[in-house]
């Protein structure tokens, strides 16, 4: 299983269930990594998104809410019951996409994160779990691109002790 995420150097990923940064650029990296795949997100992130569900992927949405419906997507209402339902597929094609609670939720379970990485700090509401002390290792790095006045790196990490599933 992989996660996809864009963070800054003190692991803030949102304000106001919204991203942080208008970056097109990571948007179409998004694209690219997920189209065709299996995304897995919390219920918040996928009521912010502006589009729903995202198209040419599975969407599956937890929520703990019984009678939570999210048209065109699977909603699970635990661990287990996500966990059941991934299995069928391979995990190389499964894409965990926030919100925080999902992240820290299911890291442990990833052997690649593709971080989105922006090096700096500014006012944010949400927070991730901090990769390198669950076992993650920085193994690529793009050079430094701007873009909004934003500069930001693609960093992958690998967590050769990842859970299976
Ligand atoms: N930077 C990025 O790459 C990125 C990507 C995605 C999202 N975000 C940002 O992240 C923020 C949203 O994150 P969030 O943590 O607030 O929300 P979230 O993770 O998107 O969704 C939380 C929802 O998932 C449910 N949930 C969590 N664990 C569950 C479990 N084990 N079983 C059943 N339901 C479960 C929660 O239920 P409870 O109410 O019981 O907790 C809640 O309804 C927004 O600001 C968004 O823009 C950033």
């Amino acid at each position: 299983m992989n996660l996809i995420v864009a963070i800054t150097k003190n692991y803030a990923i949102g304000k106001n269930n919204q991203l942080l940064f208008h970056l097109p650029t990571d948007l179409a990296y998004f694209k690219m990594q997920t189209t065709d795949k299996i995304v897995v997100m919390g219920e918040r992130t996928y009521l912010s998104l502006p589009k729903k569900p995202l198209p040419k992927r599975i969407n599956i949405v937890i929520s703990d809410k019984l009678d939570f419906k999210a048209e065109g997507a699977i909603v699970v209402h635990s661990l287990e019951e996500l966990l059941k339902k991934i299995k069928k597929y391979k995990s190389k094609d499964v894409f965990v996409c926030g919100g925080a609670s999902i992240y820290n939720l299911l890291m442990d379970y990833c052997d690649t994160a593709y971080v989105t990485y922006i090096d700096k700090i500014v006012p944010a509401d949400t927070f991730i779990n901090n990769l390198e002390e669950h076992g993650f290792k920085l193994t690529e790095e793009t050079p430094a691109q701007t873009e909004n006045n934003i500069t930001f790196t693609f960093r992958t990490y690998k967590n050769p002790h990842h859970k299976k599933i």
